[in-house]
């Protein structure tokens, strides 16, 4: 059940992912079977050196600590993904169909959203705590407008309102206040008026797959960053328990939105845990001066239809090895030693490694590597696997690419400062 190793496993481990919580609950279970004690962040933990991990709501550290001697080889990475969430109060419909009301989360290729399977996933609070939910039957579509009611898209082309065009359609008939909720809970396994709110959202139902002629791409949902929290997790529970210097794994929610919530990069997560595993202040310090972090998150690969929107002398290929990945106003956070350090674990790991920078006519994105480098003081690179579609409901990517970057994860996992 809990095979995650090659690229079935990677598929596998996407499809069983619609949302963050069901990230977490997934790698909770792997990490579990590797060995791993869950810790509760409301109680004690113990000082002896283990394997252990911490989740607090989308978010998850785990880490596996002997000494805090050679300091934290830190891997990070998010497990959220721009997509369409459902509102609270979603019961709504028009013109003789129900639909549910959403709004968009991220930066939504709001396109890539029209005419699909849609099922719907998330998590219910109930007052015996937070329930999973998943349905995964085509119970929800945004139909496109046919081109005959829309003339100015040949010249124009498509535009979407976020508020008015891409409200999904799952029954005919009359708005049903509290049906979301009663279809919510018979999918959790919980009454309906046990449901005191939801964090929900839609997936696409396609399964992901190897693609192409020769089988050299993925084409699945999520790819941004899913591919990065398995390469990150496989990295992980492959680490030897017994030999400094400690590794982290830190997977957290809300990059898609600036990272800054109670449980994002911005957040306290990961200096606190990192406290807590070093015993106090005065270890962490020290142990932090020693640290390496490595963000892990989708990286452009050039597009073959648009190469003009790519820095010309930064080429980025799939099936060429893990994007390290360098901007000079820290929209990524790497500079040269840890640009250095992770070319040193691609070289230990036996994989390539490609350098990319944005077209400075554009605006660069970012990731959790500022974030987490500010919190912690720690010298970070910014990383990734090259993928095209990125924030699009299905996106690709290289097929042998996720493979290497787990890899060369794990060599980072033992790299020297
Ligand atoms: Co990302």
């Amino acid at each position: 059940m809990n095979k995650i190793r090659g690229i079935d496993g990677l598929l596998g481990f996407i499809d069983a992912c619609p949302t963050p919580f069901h990230v977490v609950d997934r790698v909770a279970a792997v990490l579990r079977s590797s060995g791993f004690t869950e810790m509760d962040e409301a109680n004690d933990w113990p000082d002896a050196e283990g394997s252990r991990f911490v989740r607090r709501g989308g978010s998850l550290v785990a880490w596996r600590h002997q000494t805090c001697d050679a300091g934290f080889r830190i891997i990070g990475a998010h497990t959220d993904s721009p997509n369409l969430r459902i509102t609270a109060q979603p019961d709504t419909g028009q013109a003789g169909y129900r639909q549910l009301g959403v709004e968009v989360y991220g930066g939504v290729l709001l396109n890539s959203w029209l005419d699909r399977d849609l099922g719907v996933a998330g998590r219910l609070a109930t007052p015996a705590g937070t329930r999973l939910f998943r349905i995964d039957q085509p119970v929800l579509r945004v139909p496109q407008l046919a081109i005959h009611l829309d003339r100015e898209i040949r010249k124009e082309g498509l535009l979407l309102n976020p508020q008015t065009h891409i409200v999904p359609v799952w029954g005919l008939g009359l708005r049903t206040p509290g049906e979301f909720a009663s279809i919510a809970a018979e999918a959790a396994g919980v009454e309906a008026d046990e449901v005191l709110a939801w964090d929900a959202m839609l997936h696409d139902l396609t399964p992901s797959t190897v693609a192409g002629i020769d089988g050299d791409f993925i084409h699945a949902p999520r790819i941004d960053n899913q591919v990065s929290c398995w390469a990150g997790l496989q990295a992980l529970i492959d680490a030897p328990a017994d030999s400094p210097p400690s590794a982290v794994l830190c997977l957290f929610d809300h990059e898609e939105v600036g990272s800054t919530s109670a449980q994002g990069a911005a957040s306290t997560l990961l200096p606190t845990v990192l406290e807590r595993i070093a015993g106090s202040r005065g270890a962490l310090h020290p142990a932090l001066a020693r640290s390496l972090c490595v963000s892990a998150d989708g990286a452009h690969a050039t597009h073959p239809n648009y190469p003009d929107r790519h820095e010309p002398d930064h080429h980025i290929a799939m099936g060429d090895g893990p994007v390290i990945k360098r901007n000079a106003n820290q929209r990524y956070a790497t500079d040269a030693v840890g640009e250095a350090a992770f070319a040193a674990a691609c070289e230990k790991a036996g994989v390539g490694h490609q350098l990319y920078v944005h077209r400075g006519d554009l605006p660069c994105g970012s990731t959790i590597g500022p974030f987490a480098a500010s919190a912690i003081g720690v010298t970070t690179v910014d990383v990734g696997v090259a993928q095209l579609s990125m924030h699009s409901a299905r996106e690709m990517c290289g097929a042998q690419d996720p493979l290497d970057f787990a890899l060369a994860l794990g060599a980072f996992l033992s790299v020297a400062t």
